[in-house]
């Protein structure tokens, strides 16, 4: 029955033919509408607001196929909203979306955002379009089938690749047309924006060859550059990214040519070349969906996976950091670009991610309670999203980290936009000590078992330790982590010792402080250090003094 209903082609008022019993409920649209989800500039840091106000992404991703059932889905929504999020990264498929040319089904869409609302969370939903990791698998079968009007990419050995070319501009206004729909559809039946955000495509990008050879990737490669990038790259020259830098560079900062003679004809020139076709592509399916409604729209990139590797091993033409020049050029109508963070590196990543001002949102990790206070405090990212969250135990550490993080929200983004918000966060065993400068102070941690502080309970001792650190007034910080303990210093001319005050623990709800005991005595290394040694992520208030 529910896969009959997915395909009954209905016209943009699917959910009024769905409110018999039983069938899945449409979203109630509120009597006035909310402000539009934005993101914009905060006084240091960009930020995301949602009903017109700072707003932190605790979320996670499903899995792909997860929202492409209702019934499937019914269990999940209670149980994400029992872990803490305050949103969901859910999905809606070009091949439910549109299953015959021109009819359009928004029954799992509304759907989602019916549930996302009922459960108190916000949705941000994937486009899987042309793109689902660097291929096509999610167009509807009427576009995989007509492979002349949607030709596809081929590599160096002729041979065609389910992927369709982003040079055809027909695939592009198919996509773009769909795309637009659903937008549109969104702003009738969500007013008050229970969908806040847009991932336009997933991981796009060519790979198994470093550039299209189809014959219509083949004929622009021989004209000239367009006028748009060329105008782009010398108005922002000093700014380059420098691997662009060296692209550009190597054949004398060209500013006209064919693509081999303004970029060369190696991989890299290879990689520019897609990432303006792609980036192009994907920024006018963005366009088409603002038009409609002007929420915030990003695109996802799969990763370069090492130094050695070429463009094609990794999908060529994707927002990898390297190419955001590009991007931004090619896509204005983007947001930001996202990375989806499997690698190790995860701090190496978000640092590569934020050159030149784009906004860290991380839309696919390894759930990681570090590496998310990792985002949050040092790059003030506006989201974080474990992928398979339904699959994750509802206990995971992740879901009491939401909770406290998400009741700190509104003392986490006002001191994000003083930039007076840092993060120490423990990567390895051996790395046992770390220090910060903020608010005139050295703040040394020292990571596990080590410090006169309380021992950790056995067998709760946290792999890594780590800590949000936000310097409130002067002297007064608010510390929310675990595994750590800490001495200060001060940086600044007066008496040259720090003590500590007052050390307090606590919690925060909705923003407010509500303080437990005050730490003394034994809990306070007889008041040389303030620990924070679990179990869980705990949060403290210290105030420092000065004597000497
Ligand atoms: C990256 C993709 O973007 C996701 O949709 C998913 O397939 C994950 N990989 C799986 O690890």
């Amino acid at each position: 029955m529910a896969a009959m209903k997915r395909y009954l082609p209905l016209l943009f008022c699917a959910w009024a033919s769905a409110s018999a019993q039983g069938a899945p409920q449409a979203p109630t649209a509120a009597n006035s509408a909310a402000p539009m989800p934005v993101i914009r500039q905060n006084g240091a840091v960009k930020q995301m607001m949602v009903d017109g106000k700072p707003f932190l992404m605790l979320a996670g991703e499903l899995h792909n196929s997860s929202a492409s059932s209702i019934e499937y889905m019914k269990p999940i929504w209670k149980k994400l909203e029992a872990m803490n999020l305050n949103t969901v990264i859910g999905t809606a498929s070009w091949e439910l979306v549109e299953p015959q040319e021109g009819k359009f089904d928004f029954v799992l869409v509304d759907d989602q955002i019916h549930q996302a609302r009922a459960n108190h969370m916000r949705l941000v939903l994937i486009w899987f379009g042309t793109w689902k990791n660097a291929n096509a698998s999610y167009a509807p079968l009427w576009v995989k089938k007509d492979y002349q009007r949607f030709p596809r990419v081929r590599s160096r050995d002729g041979a065609a690749r389910e992927e369709l070319t982003p040079l055809a501009e027909a695939s592009l206004a198919a996509d773009a047309r769909a795309f637009r729909a659903l937008m549109r559809h969104i702003r009738a039946v969500d007013p008050q924006h229970t969908v806040i955000m847009m991932q336009v495509e997933n991981e796009t990008g060519k790979t198994g060859d470093s550039r299209d050879r189809s014959p219509l990737a083949e004929a622009a490669w021989n004209k000239p550059v367009p006028s748009e990038l060329m105008n782009y790259l010398s108005e922002n020259k000093a700014r380059l990214l420098p691997e662009l830098t060296r692209v550009w560079g190597a054949s004398g900062f060209k500013t006209s040519g064919t693509w081999p003679e303004v970029f060369g004809t190696d991989a890299w020139a290879d990689e520019v070349f897609m990432a303006w076709y792609v980036g192009r592509y994907v920024g006018k399916v963005a366009e088409a969906g603002k038009a409609e409604l002007p929420i915030p729209m990003y695109a996802n990139a799969w990763l370069v996976q090492n130094d050695t590797q070429l463009p094609g091993g990794y999908p060529s033409g994707g927002p990898v950091s390297r190419m955001h020049d590009i991007w931004r050029a090619a896509a204005p109508g983007l947001d930001l670009l996202a990375p989806d963070i499997y690698l190790p590196d995860f701090k190496g990543v978000c640092a590569s991610y934020t050159r030149s001002g784009n906004p860290l949102f991380i839309p696919e990790a390894r759930a990681s309670v570090p590496n998310l206070f990792w985002a949050l405090g040092n790059h003030a990212a506006l989201g974080y999203s474990p992928f398979g969250i339904e699959s994750l135990p509802q206990d995971t550490p992740l879901a009491a980290a939401y909770q406290t993080l998400g009741s700190m929200m509104p003392v986490i983004t006002r001191y994000q936009a003083e930039g007076k918000v840092a993060a120490v966060v423990q990567e390895t065993p051996e790395q046992r000590n770390q220090a910060i400068s903020t608010g005139g102070y050295k703040l040394s941690f020292s990571f596990g078992g080590g410090g006169r502080g309380p021992a950790p309970a056995q067998g709760q001792a946290p792999a890594q330790g780590f800590a949000l650190v936000i310097n409130t007034a002067p002297d007064d910080f608010v510390l929310a982590g675990q595994g750590f303990s800490l001495t200060a210093a001060p940086e600044t001319p007066g008496p040259r010792i720090a003590g500590f005050g007052t050390i307090d623990e606590g919690r925060y709800e909705r923003g407010v402080w509500l303080p437990g005991r005050r730490l003394n005595g034994d809990e306070s290394g007889g008041g040389s250090r303030a620990s924070l040694r679990g179990p869980g992520v705990g949060v403290l208030k210290i105030k420092l003094y000065r004597y000497e």
